[in-house]
């Protein structure tokens, strides 16, 4: 049975806002240069997959884009509040725009995301960024047109941060960065609360999209050229407990594997506790989803799990690794871990050092414990100094690298079918390709093999890349 009625934006109201847009695009008609628009983007896939909607609406209002402040009629910055600290660099270039709002009065300034969703950041907006003209949530995201038409047609300024669930918005457009790899949203929102988190507060419940709409996307994808589809959502595997039918995320990989085309299928993020025998069953068995699973362990310690509210322990983690890796032995695993979590002393954190020579990760994300208003962990006592905590970070990150090094070399002398995938900037080599398991490629060859999948002989490895040729 569905645990909860997602509440659906309809048709209509989406209609109204896409007619908007053409509304916006006929009062710039006048202009002598069509205008442009810049949009930042800070944080996960998850906002950039929302910054292409962004720039879908703003295309379709008419404008250009530009990465240029002076020359933004209307600027878009789409926040992170996973940190602190990006959440001060985000601030400090909000800040920085009041010199360009200045010399441009008629620019348009906004905030979004998920920093715009917290309380204390609305606020302070409202009062010191005066300059800011547009604020609101990712749930308020699909009503961008109204708040700019809003904007260009009368004075004031707009605050669209009200704690809601969150609703699931088909129809609105996209203009996507990459022809050959996409990201495709497959639920929003999350239910979760680990105690560290501030996601759940910023971006409401846990939501799926019709299976009818997501299988239709990637179909389109895959027929304009894409090679490579990620599926998001912050707790993939809780796909479908929303929804009418008794589809779970398993079921929706199947069926986008049914999907004709030479492509691949990533998905994040996993959660170690919803992370099933038979989603692992699914992975072996269908040829087009990627052999790599990203699934954050967060801390090697029972205690620091509990307190995490991760509910999972290290056994059965390290369970749920041996099961996968019995059914796909050359898995490649990546995780995410927090160091200096409230309270960890450091022989619990040894255990997450213990934890990663057990697994044996390909690549880990890092994170340093940073306390999030509003979250429980925020209240805990954090007595261990900040040295010692980047201290531990460090041992973390070096273990790592070795294990990284050690991992790229087992590559070498093999050939692996690549996607290539983008130009290179390092002047060395000229193009960009990710093997399978999605590991950077450096390599020579013409720029047309972008977008197409071809054998590449491994000749070369550091920690970050692996190297080869044609
Ligand atoms: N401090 C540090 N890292 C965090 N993450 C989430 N919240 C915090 C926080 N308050 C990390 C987790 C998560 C990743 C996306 O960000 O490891 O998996
Ligand atoms: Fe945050 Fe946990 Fe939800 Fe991931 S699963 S978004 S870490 S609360």
């Amino acid at each position: 049975m569905p645990n909860q009625t997602t509440t659906r934006i309809s048709p209509e109201d989406i209609q109204r806002q896409n007619d908007l847009c053409r509304q916006i695009a006929q009062l710039q008609h006048s202009l002598d240069t069509p205008p442009l628009a810049l949009v930042q983007t800070y944080g996960c896939q998850q906002n950039e997959a929302d910054s292409e909607r962004l720039r879908g609406y703003l295309a379709q209002m008419g404008f250009g884009f530009t990465q240029d402040p002076e020359q933004a009629r209307i600027v878009v910055i789409n926040t992170c509040a996973i940190r602190d600290h990006a959440e001060r660099k985000v601030l400090g270039n909000v800040g920085a725009l009041v010199h360009t709002k200045r010399s441009h009065p008629d620019q348009i300034i906004c905030l979004c995301g998920c920093m715009a969703q917290e309380p204390e950041v609305a606020e302070k907006i409202k009062k010191s960024f005066r300059h800011v003209d547009l604020v609101f949530g990712p749930q308020a995201l699909w009503r961008f047109p109204e708040f700019v038409h809003t904007l260009l047609t009368r004075r004031g300024r707009i605050f669209e941060v009200a704690d809601e669930p969150g609703s699931i918005a088909e129809g609105i457009p996209m203009v996507r960065q990459d022809p050959v790899k996409a990201w495709v949203s497959v639920m929003y929102g999350c239910n979760n609360f680990c105690s560290y988190c501030i996601v759940p507060y910023v971006r409401g419940r846990e939501r799926s999209r019709q299976p009818e709409d997501i299988l239709a996307e990637v179909r389109e994808l895959v027929q304009n050229g894409c090679r490579d589809v990620t599926l998001l959502g912050q707790n993939v595997n809780s796909y479908g407990k929303d929804l009418e039918s008794p589809l779970d995320f398993s079921d929706l990989l199947e069926e986008i594997n049914k999907i004709p085309g030479d492509f691949l299928i990533r998905f994040m993020t996993s959660h170690p506790k919803d992370a099933t025998q038979k989603l692992f069953e699914t992975m072996a068995r269908c040829e087009k989803i990627a052999p790599v699973l990203h699934l954050p362990f967060q801390a090697g310690n029972d205690r620091i799990l509990k307190a995490m509210n991760r509910h999972y322990d290290r056994a059965q983690y390290l369970d749920e690794i041996r099961r996968l890796r019995a059914l796909l032995p050359d898995i490649v695993l990546t995780s995410d871990v927090i160091v200096g979590f409230p309270g960890e002393t450091t022989p619990e954190f040894e255990e997450t050092l213990t934890l990663l020579e057990e697994v044996r990760f390909d690549a880990l994300f890092t994170f340093l414990y940073s306390p999030r208003p509003g979250t429980p962990a925020a209240k805990l006592d954090d007595p261990m100094p900040r040295e010692e905590k980047l201290q531990n970070f460090n041992r973390l990150v070096e273990l790592q690298n070795q294990i990284s090094a050690q991992k790229h070399a087992a590559y070498l002398g093999s050939v692996q079918r690549c996607l290539v995938d983008g130009l290179c900037e390092d002047g060395e080599w000229t193009l960009t390709a990710r093997t399978p398991g999605n590991r950077l490629v450096r390599l020579n060859g013409p720029e047309d093999l972008i977008g197409q999948f071809v054998p590449v002989k491994i000749t070369g490895a550091n920690t970050w890349s692996l190297f080869g040729e044609l």
